[in-house]
């Protein structure tokens, strides 16, 4: 018998409160989708199999997750509840023996670490644990009926509960990990006699207890299990995940001098004494390097840039930007798919792209490198030391030689020696 770590992830409820044509976890949160946070945590955590539950809109979710090798899809046709739509992953499983944990789709941030504590939990008491948190508003959460500290009884639906039992605010996070057989043998069990006429998961629980196996409750913090039902859920999760980045670079030794307005990417990478000006926004794949100023309202993504260089204020850095130590990108300046060597600078209203830019070369404002012509792109290289007068247009391919001068207002279509002087000029 095949054993192994599944995490089943469901995702076949129709998401109607996001009025959208994209399926509810494709939808983004700090530059992934909804769905990429949570198969990150059950890479982190190492899972050997992952199987996404889902209804409607299935085309969508298995062109999302197409190229994991370990990620299947299983199609719950009607949704009846929590519980069926486990079931609805059983066939997909390839281990029947191991552990199962079971996430949603639509909860984000829960971290590797918590899930580790839910799974030696359920481990030690060889049952089931459930991931459970002290709910501020509990409003329609399940409530999570505990004897002992840890030990659950059962978890009761909000819309059976009694008023007694509303008023616990020790809620069901509905993440649930156990031993792959006991939580198959357990939904078997499962019925729909409730209020709401659905398969409740969460009833395994009490299922768990009257046949004397144990049930565990692990704590989370509410903000670590925040769902997102709406458009105003998924702002909420975006401001949640903004705050704790925020506060990371800081503890981590980054200036922000108006944290608040500074926009991360879930894999910012930023090193100690960087200074973030208001305003900036930082798209997936950054990494920027010690004591660099990255000046207001710039917009990177998919780029490096080196210690102690200066971008901005108002520059734009696509993918593929390398920026060497101490250059200088300045305002109005993009640049795609180039590297720029250590001190180079292009201060003003240029576009830098596809593109090698030498150590010490200058860059005058208004210079374009004209990479397209309108059916390729073309490379264009500019040697160290190299000056480009201001309003030259560098018609790729075309290199320009270590120390050569490009005159103001050229237009270069052929290749400029090194150490020359290059001057076009219409009569
Ligand atoms: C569920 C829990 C509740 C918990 C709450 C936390 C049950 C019965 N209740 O309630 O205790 O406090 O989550 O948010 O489990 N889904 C399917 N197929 C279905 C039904 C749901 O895939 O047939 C998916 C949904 O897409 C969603 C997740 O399961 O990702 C939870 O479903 P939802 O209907 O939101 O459950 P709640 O009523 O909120
Ligand atoms: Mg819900």
């Amino acid at each position: 018998m095949a054993s192994g770590t599944t995490c089943i992830i469901l995702a076949a409820g129709k998401g109607s409160r996001m009025h959208s044509a994209t399926h509810k976890v494709l939808h983004h949160v700090a530059g992934r989708s909804l769905l990429d946070h949570v198969l990150a945590t059950t890479e982190a955590i190492g899972a050997d199999q992952v199987v996404v539950v889902v209804g409607a809109q299935r085309s969508q979710v298995e062109h999302a997750i197409r190229g994991r090798s370990n990620v299947t899809i299983a199609h719950q046709a009607e949704q009846l509840g929590t519980g069926h739509a486990v079931l609805a992953a059983r066939d997909a499983l390839k281990f029947s023996s191991g552990e199962t944990i079971i996430m949603y789709g639509d909860v984000p941030f829960v971290s590797g670490n918590t899930i580790t504590r839910l799974r030696a939990d359920a481990a030690s008491c060889s049952g089931v644990a459930i991931l459970g948190f002290d709910a501020e508003d509990p409003g329609q959460y399940g409530r999570i009926i505990a004897t002992g500290v840890g030990t659950v009884e059962r978890i009761v639906e909000y819309r059976d509960a009694t008023s007694q039992e509303r008023a616990i605010k020790f809620c069901n996070s509905g993440i649930i990990a156990a031993s792959t057989p006991i939580l198959f043998e357990l939904l078997s069990q499962v019925t729909n006699d409730n209020a709401a006429g659905e398969f409740y998961l969460t009833d395994i629980v009490g299922l768990a207890r009257s046949s004397g196996i144990e049930a565990r409750a692990t704590i989370a913090s509410e903000n670590e299990v925040l769902g997102v039902n709406s458009r105003l859920d998924l702002a909420a999760a975006e401001a949640a995940f903004q705050q704790r980045i925020r506060g990371n670079f800081m503890a981590d030794g980054v200036t922000l001098q108006a944290p608040k307005s500074v926009h991360f990417c879930y894999d910012t990478v930023i090193a100690a004494d960087v200074i973030i000006e208001p305003n900036v926004v930082f798209g997936p794949g950054v990494v920027i390097q010690a004591g660099a100023r990255i000046r207001a309202f710039s917009h990177l993504e998919g780029c490096v840039v080196g210690a102690g260089a200066v971008i901005g204020p108002y520059a734009r850095l696509r993918p593929g930007a390398n920026i060497g130590v101490d250059a200088k990108i300045g305002n109005f300046v993009e640049i795609k798919n180039a590297s720029l060597g250590p001190g180079a600078k292009a201060n003003h209203l240029s576009y830098v792209g596809d593109a090698t830019v030498g150590q010490g070369a200058n860059i005058g404002a208004g210079t374009i490198t004209c990479n397209y012509d309108g059916y390729f792109k073309h490379q264009t290289h500019i040697g160290e030391g190299a000056f480009i007068g201001s309003n030259s247009a560098l018609v790729a391919p075309v290199d320009v030689g270590d120390n050569a001068i490009v005159a103001a207002g050229s237009t270069i279509t052929q290749s400029v020696d090194a150490g020359s002087l290059a001057l076009t000029r219409a009569e």
